[in-house]
C-alpha cells in the first residue's frame, strides 16, 4: 500500500496523538484504527522542540497508522486577514507527510493578532455565515482540498442571535462543500450549558455531512458548566447521544478519542477506544464504504474582504469583544462609558452594539484573566527556549561542532 493511500482516507476509531503515549499507541495498534495528528505540534518551533525535535516518533507513527491533520489556529470566522504562514506551513505538512484529511474549529479566537487559544463562538448570523464561506474557500483554495469544520464548546453565543447553533451549522453546510466534525462532547457541553436538546439538535443538522466525530471526556464546574478540558473518560451521559449520532451519520469516516491529559494508565483510554469501536462498528460496516457526500466543486467565491462595509458590524464586534478581554485599558473606557470607548474599533451599528453590551459581564471576566494568565505563562515559555536553545549552542561550540 503506498504512503498516500494509507492516509487516503481514514477509516474507524482512533485516537488524537499526543508523543508521551506513543509507545502505548504503538501496543494497542490492534486496536487503534488510526490516529489524529494536531498539525501544531510540527509546524510551531517551540512546540516540536518540546516534543519531538526530530519527529521521530511522528515518522513511526504515521508509517503505523492511517493519520488525518487537525489545526488549531485558524481561526476562521474572524473578520481579518487569513494567516499566510500557518496556511502554508499546515499545507506543506500534509504534503510532505501524504496526509489527505484536514480538520479546523468553526470559531473565533485571534482579533488585530491577540490570539486568545481558546473558542468564542461565532456570532449566529446570515452575515456570519457569508463571512466564512470566503473565508471557507480561500482557505480551501489554499489547502487544495476541502475540509471539515468542528462544532466548539462555546461558553456563550452572542446576544440576540438570529440563528440557532444547528441552523447557523447547516446554514454552512448548504454554502460550502465543507462537511462536519461532529464534536459529541461539544454538543453534550454546549446542549446543557445553553439549555437546549440535543437530539433536536441532531434533527436539525444535515447528519450526512457528517465525516468526522470527536469524543472526549470534560470535567464540571462549581457552577454546574461543563468544560471541554479532554481530562478525563468520557462522560457516561455521552455516549447515548454519540450512539445516536453514529446510527444517523450514514458518511461517517472516522472518530477520535482527545486525551490530552491523564492519559495514564493507557487502560482507561482504551476503555474509551473499546466503547467508540463497539458503537461505531455496530452501525457502520466493517470496511470502509464508499462515500455519499455531495460533489464537490471549487465554486467562484470571491476572496474574503475584511474592510468590505458588509462585515463592518461583524469585524467592530469581534475586535471589541477582543480588546475588552485583552487590553485593560479598553475595559476600563468600556465600563465607564460603552458608547464613546466603542468607537475605537468603529462600532456603530446599534444591533452589534447592543449584542456587545449584553455579553455576560462575568464570562468576559473570566477570559480576561485567562487571558492575563496565558500571558506571563507564553513569557516563561518563550524565555526557557530561548534558554534551552543557547545552552544547545553553547554545547556545540564547546565540542569543536562549528
Ligand atoms: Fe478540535
Ligand atoms: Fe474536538
Amino acid at each position: 500500500m503506498s504512503r498516500s493511500n494509507h492516509h487516503e482516507n481514514p477509516y474507524g476509531v482512533g485516537l488524537a496523538y499526543r508523543f508521551n503515549v506513543h509507545a502505548e499507541a504503538v501496543a494497542n495498534r490492534n486496536e487503534i484504527d488510526l490516529l489524529e495528528l494536531s498539525t501544531e505540534d510540527y509546524i510551531v518551533r517551540e512546540r516540536r522542540t518540546y516534543s519531538d525535535p526530530n519527529e521521530i516518533l511522528l515518522k513511526d507513527a504515521l508509517s503505523t497508522f492511517p493519520c488525518v491533520a487537525h489545526g488549531l489556529s485558524l481561526s476562521i470566522g474572524t473578520v481579518g486577514e487569513l494567516n499566510e504562514n500557518y496556511l502554508s506551513s499546515t499545507n506543506r505538512f500534509m504534503e510532505q507527510h501524504g496526509l489527505n484529511v484536514f480538520s479546523e474549529h468553526l470559531a473565533f479566537h485571534s482579533v488585530d493578532g491577540n490570539d486568545l487559544t481558546m473558542f468564542l463562538a461565532i456570532p449566529f448570523e446570515e452575515i456570519a455565515v457569508q463571512w466564512v464561506k470566503q473565508n471557507y474557500y480561500a482557505v480551501r483554495r489554499k489547502l487544495q482540498r476541502p475540509f471539515a469544520l468542528e462544532n466548539v464548546t462555546y461558553s456563550f453565543p452572542a446576544p440576540h442571535s438570529s440563528l440557532s447553533e444547528a441552523d447557523f451549522l447547516r446554514r454552512i453546510c448548504e454554502e460550502t462543500d465543507c462537511t462536519l466534525l461532529l464534536d459529541v462532547t461539544n454538543v453534550f457541553n454546549n446542549a446543557h450549558n445553553h439549555g437546549y436538546d440535543p437530539i433536536e439538535f441532531f434533527d436539525k443538522l444535515p447528519m450526512d455531512r457528517v465525516s468526522q466525530m470527536h469524543l472526549a471526556g470534560g470535567h464540571q464546574r462549581e457552577d454546574g458548566r461543563w468544560e471541554d478540558s479532554h481530562s478525563a473518560p468520557v462522560m457516561p451521559e455521552v455516549w447515548p447521544l454519540f450512539d445516536e449520532a453514529v446510527k444517523r451519520s450514514t458518511n461517517l469516516r472516522n472518530v477520535i478519542l482527545e486525551r490530552d491529559s491523564k492519559l495514564k494508565p493507557f487502560s482507561s483510554v482504551m476503555d474509551d477506544i473499546r466503547k467508540a469501536r463497539e458503537i461505531f462498528y455496530t452501525h457502520r460496516p466493517a470496511t470502509a464504504p464508499q462515500n455519499h457526500l455531495p460533489d464537490f466543486v471549487d465554486e467562484p467565491v470571491p476572496e474574503p474582504d475584511p474592510l468590505s462595509s458588509d462585515f463592518a458590524g461583524l469585524r467592530s464586534f469581534q475586535r471589541t469583544l477582543m480588546g475588552r478581554i485583552t487590553d485593560p485599558a479598553f475595559r476600563k473606557a468600556f465600563l465607564e462609558n460603552a458608547p464613546e470607548a466603542v468607537k475605537k474599533f468603529d462600532l456603530i451599528d446599534p444591533e452589534w452594539f447592543q449584542k456587545i453590551v449584553d455579553c455576560p459581564g462575568g464570562m468576559v471576566h473570566e477570559f480576561e484573566e485567562a487571558w492575563d494568565y496565558f500571558q506571563k505563562e507564553d513569557e516563561q515559555v518563550a524565555e526557557e527556549y530561548e534558554k534551552r536553545e543557547w545552552a544547545a549552542w553553547a554545547q556545540q561550540l564547546g565540542q569543536g561542532g562549528w
